[in-house]
């Protein structure tokens, strides 16, 4: 029987969660209809992430999870990167699936769930030269911050990571396409536009680069804010750097993962960045921007980590003083170069660098927090809060700020930023003051 509802569950990254959005729309134009909270659906998509064991490992749970009580079953579309990289042995270790489709393969998705109400279970993990983005209907729905991928894939190749086998080589989205793209957004309702891509500074049409695609989106009347996640060190080009401190609408925030502060393991990764260069970039970033709020990512316990790499990590994050950062145990993944090292570190090693990594992460994102109290800002609404009247909103740092207003999810309203935790803050609503 042909699907009439279906539900969508996006794990992993940024561009997992837009491409989620996009599958929606997609099957919405085909005529069916998102499955309401908590109601069953006809077609379940589990757009999956595979960038450690464990991401990958909750792919198959979940599946095994589709199966009804009355032992029936949804129709189950594995999409994202675990599609892509099992490929047809995922129908294999579970029969559950009816469908295996890669990420760059979601226009042929109507298509397959045809094949797939024919009884067959269709397998597509091509990377074809049409893009998915031409397939996908015109945006009609935005959030108040709404993602927009601009660029996909990854040549960079290092050694512990899944990402250039799973979304491909490096591509970017035309220019064209993503103002018009932007425009829909705006004229839906997005104040704020999240630029994605894996390597999305590494962006370009002919000889333009994301600081010139910024600088037009600027343009857009309606647009406040413009954000891009996540950015590779070695494309952090001059141009980007000193539209930070040119550009209003661009917001004093840079997501920089540095993954280790030791030259050697970097060397090891393969991250073609040095500890100097990084933080080389990080202080023109500072010039440019003296307020910015940085943020990175971490590996702990890559093969051959010793003790004095490891603090070598914990220097670069005191050097850095980072905003807010990600931290992760290294999670050796089949077919990447990592996985065969030598000296892979014992899973109490790495328990034990991860905590204390995670603790000096702390320190920095609650002494960043606590440099705001008593600072003026505007913030976006973005959601409800737990308490009646409660709304949470984001500042330019991209703090989550919790504040008493009947203000709605897409407002910017003008705070003052109080009592800091090291993951939220308070904000008090400023009255506008006449002129
Ligand atoms: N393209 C981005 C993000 C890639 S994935 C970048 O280059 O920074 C997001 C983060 O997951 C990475 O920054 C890295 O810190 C982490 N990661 C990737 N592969 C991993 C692995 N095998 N084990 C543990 N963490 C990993
Ligand atoms: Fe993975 Fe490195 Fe590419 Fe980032 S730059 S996606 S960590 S290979
Ligand atoms: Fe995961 Fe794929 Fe994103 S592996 S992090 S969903 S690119």
């Amino acid at each position: 029987m042909t699907p009439k509802t279906f539900k969508i569950k996006s794990f992993g990254c940024q561009m997992n969660v837009y491409d989620g959005e996009r599958m929606a729309e997609l099957l919405s134009a085909q005529g069916m209809s998102a499955a309401g909270d908590g109601d069953e659906a006809d077609l379940v998509v589990l757009n999956t992430c595979h960038i450690r064991e464990k991401a990958a490992e909750k792919a198959y749970s979940d599946v095994g999870r589709l199966r009804r009580d009355d032992g029936s079953k949804p129709l189950v579309a594995l999409a994202g990167c675990v599609a892509q990289a099992e490929g047809a042995e995922a129908k294999r270790r579970s029969p559950m699936i009816d469908i295996v489709v890669g990420p760059q393969a979601y226009h042929r998705l109507p298509d397959m769930v045809a094949e797939a109400v024919r009884g067959a279970r269709p397998v597509d993990t091509d990377m074809p030269a049409i893009s998915k983005f031409d397939a996908f209907p015109q945006r009609r729905r935005a959030n108040p911050s709404s993602f927009l991928t601009v660029q996909e894939g990854c040549d960079k190749f290092c050694t512990y990571c899944v990402v250039p086998y799973t979304r491909g080589a490096e591509i970017s989205r035309p220019w064209s396409d993503i103002v018009a793209e932007a425009h829909a957004l705006v004229d839906a309702g997005a104040r704020e536009i999240v630029l994605l891509g894996q390597n999305v500074n590494a962006w370009t049409d002919g000889d333009r680069g994301l600081a010139d695609l910024i600088r037009a989106l600027a343009a857009i009347d309606g647009l406040e804010r413009i954000r891009y996640t996540t950015s590779h060190p070695v494309n952090m080009s001059d141009e980007l750097v000193a539209a930070h401190g040119e550009v209003g609408k661009l917001m004093p925030y840079l997501h920089l993962p540095v993954q280790s502060g030791s030259n050697g393991i970097l060397k090891a990764m393969n991250r073609s960045h040095t500890v100097e260069s990084y933080l080389a970039t990080i202080e023109k970033m500072r010039r440019a921007r003296p307020d910015i709020a940085l943020s990175g990512d971490f590996i702990v316990g890559f093969p051959g980590e010793t003790e004095e790499d490891f603090e070598a990590t914990l220097q670069i994050v005191d050097a850095v003083r980072y905003a807010s950062a990600y931290s992760f145990k290294y999670s050796a993944r089949p077919g990447t170069p990592a996985a065969t090292m030598e000296d892979q570190i014992p899973s109490e090693i790495m328990n034990d660098r991860i905590h204390r990594l995670q603790e000096r992460i702390n320190t920095h994102q609650l002494a960043f927090n606590r440099s705001r109290i008593g600072v003026d800002t505007e913030i976006l609404i973005e959601r409800n809060g737990k308490n009646e009247g409660q709304m949470i909103g984001r500042s330019p740092w991209l703090q989550s700020v919790h504040v008493e207003t009947d203000a709605r999810p897409g407002e910017i309203i003008d705070v003052t930023l109080g009592a800091a935790g090291p993951n939220s803050m308070a904000g008090a609503v400023r009255e506008k003051v006449a002129a």
